[in-house]
């Protein structure tokens, strides 16, 4: 049994700090595309390109006929700071991943912060890499691959949409106003027309009846989001003082529900079929929630934690929903809540030295205040932690959650997992 106490106690107390990116954390991700095609992107000479250009989209449209099968054409990713590979970047917002340490262990770049927000890969990155066609995956270990690229890249442009794009941004939202702490970032609706774009520049590389074809069944449309509604919206006495008071936590969620409803119908309307949606985690287990209620190791922040779980089951009856009322379409729940909140109460059953503090952060016992960045403490055994940092999870926990999610248990993915999506 779980040692865990969901305690009461100083539930209400929550810092507010200007500056501070309180990002979300924990929510979910996705699917990445394998592609060889990039490699050659990289390596080919100038004069190359255009004969590369034309044969990876070739290469990904030609057999987008076919149905589902091996190869997965692309990955667009929605969501927030968990799954966002770089949209920040690009955005005036305080909410920025692209400092030191951050991407320490990020082997792609050498090191170099991209915007994740994290030591190493997203999931995202990571469920891409894994799904197994091994003539087609480029192998980190090569040194050869190619993840997500940021919408808001200015090098986002021509074939390389047709492989993925991610529209991510940390602090952003199902809601509009959430996240408005940060200054910027771009909320869901947002996220969505810019798929839009995308979806009209698809049009215009492939023709109308490939393009079509390509979203239907060979993409994933993974998105992770709901974390910052609660932590950066409805918790936050300061910003949401009239909502929360005009506005119970049932209303709130159905709002949140009757939101999240429009915006996956929007993307149906655009074509997307094969969908996966992660649950909110365990917001109140977090190394920052921990630290400013000053709770012991094995106590967790209720409020957060209650508010997650009623969202969660809603969230289940929707997707059953739309998995009944869109025709064609499949939702697929990853519940990262019970996942995420598995690896925290048995940490050391999977090889965690740590489940409560941040590897890089400041501040308390956890050191869950400071945000990671160049001044922040570091530890040394960043794969021995569950958190890199007060809102995240480490790589290694990344890497264990994606796991689950290509080819885990019904009780983490449901009705069917992200092999089988693929392979629809
Ligand atoms: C865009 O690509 C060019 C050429 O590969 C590179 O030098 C530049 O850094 C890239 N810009 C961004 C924002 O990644
Ligand atoms: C959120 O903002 C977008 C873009 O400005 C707008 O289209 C949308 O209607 C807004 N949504 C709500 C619920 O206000
Ligand atoms: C996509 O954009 C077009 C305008 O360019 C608009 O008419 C359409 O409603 C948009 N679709 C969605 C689902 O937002």
């Amino acid at each position: 049994m779980s040692t865990f106490c969901f305690c009461f106690k100083r539930q209400r107390i929550y810092v507010l700090k200007p500056g501070i990116a309180l990002s979300s954390l924990i929510s979910i991700p996705f699917i990445h595309t394998p592609s060889i095609f990039h490699r050659h992107y990289h390596m080919a000479a100038p004069n190359l390109l255009l004969l590369m250009a034309f044969m990876a989209v070739a290469a990904v449209v030609g057999d987008a006929g076919g149905g589902g099968g091996e190869a997965l054409g692309a990955s667009y990713i929605f969501g927030d700071s968990l799954v966002d590979a770089g949209n920040n970047n690009f955005l005036p917002t305080l909410s920025k991943a692209n400092i030191k340490p951050n991407g320490i262990d990020f082997k792609a770049s050498g090191g170099t912060p991209t915007g994740r927000y994290t030591n190493g890969r997203t999931i995202g990155d990571i469920v891409g890499m894994s799904v197994p066609i091994p003539e087609l995956i480029p192998r980190e270990e090569l040194g050869q691959k190619q993840y997500s690229v940021p919408f808001l890249d200015p090098n986002t442009t021509g074939d390389v949409i047709l492989h993925g794009v991610n529209y991510a941004s940390g602090g952003g939202g199902i809601m509009n106003a959430t996240g408005s702490i940060f200054v910027n970032r771009l909320s869901m609706d947002i996220q969505i027309d810019y798929f839009n774009i995308t979806r009209k520049q698809m049009d215009k590389l492939v023709g109308a009846s490939k393009a079509r074809d390509h979203v239907m069944k060979k993409s994933i449309f993974s998105i992770s989001v709901g974390s910052n509604d609660f932590l950066n919206n409805y918790l936050l006495p300061v910003l949401s003082i009239g909502a929360r008071v005009s506005q119970t936590p049932d209303g709130f969620v159905d709002d949140l529900i009757s939101h999240i409803r429009s915006q996956l119908t929007r993307l149906y309307q655009l074509d997307a079929r094969k969908f996966i949606l992660g649950n909110v985690g365990p917001i109140g287990c977090i190394p920052y929630q921990r630290t400013i209620n000053q709770l012991n190791a094995d106590e967790c922040v209720a409020l957060p934690n209650q508010l997650a779980l009623r969202y969660n089951a809603k969230l289940k009856d929707l997707l059953a929903q739309l998995n009944d009322n869109l025709p064609g379409a499949t939702f697929v729940h990853a519940n990262v809540y019970d996942l995420v909140l598995e690896l925290i109460t048995n940490y050391d059953k999977y090889g965690f030295k740590s489940a409560t503090k941040a590897c890089c952060g400041n501040g308390g016992q956890y050191a869950g205040i400071v945000p990671c960045g160049p001044t922040s403490s570091l530890c040394d055994d960043r794969d021995k932690h569950v958190f890199w940092d007060p809102y995240h999870p480490s790589e290694a926990a990344n890497v264990l959650i994606a796991k689950q999610l290509l080819q885990g248990d019904p009780k983490y993915v449901s009705p069917i997992n992200l092999m089988q999506l693929r392979d629809l």
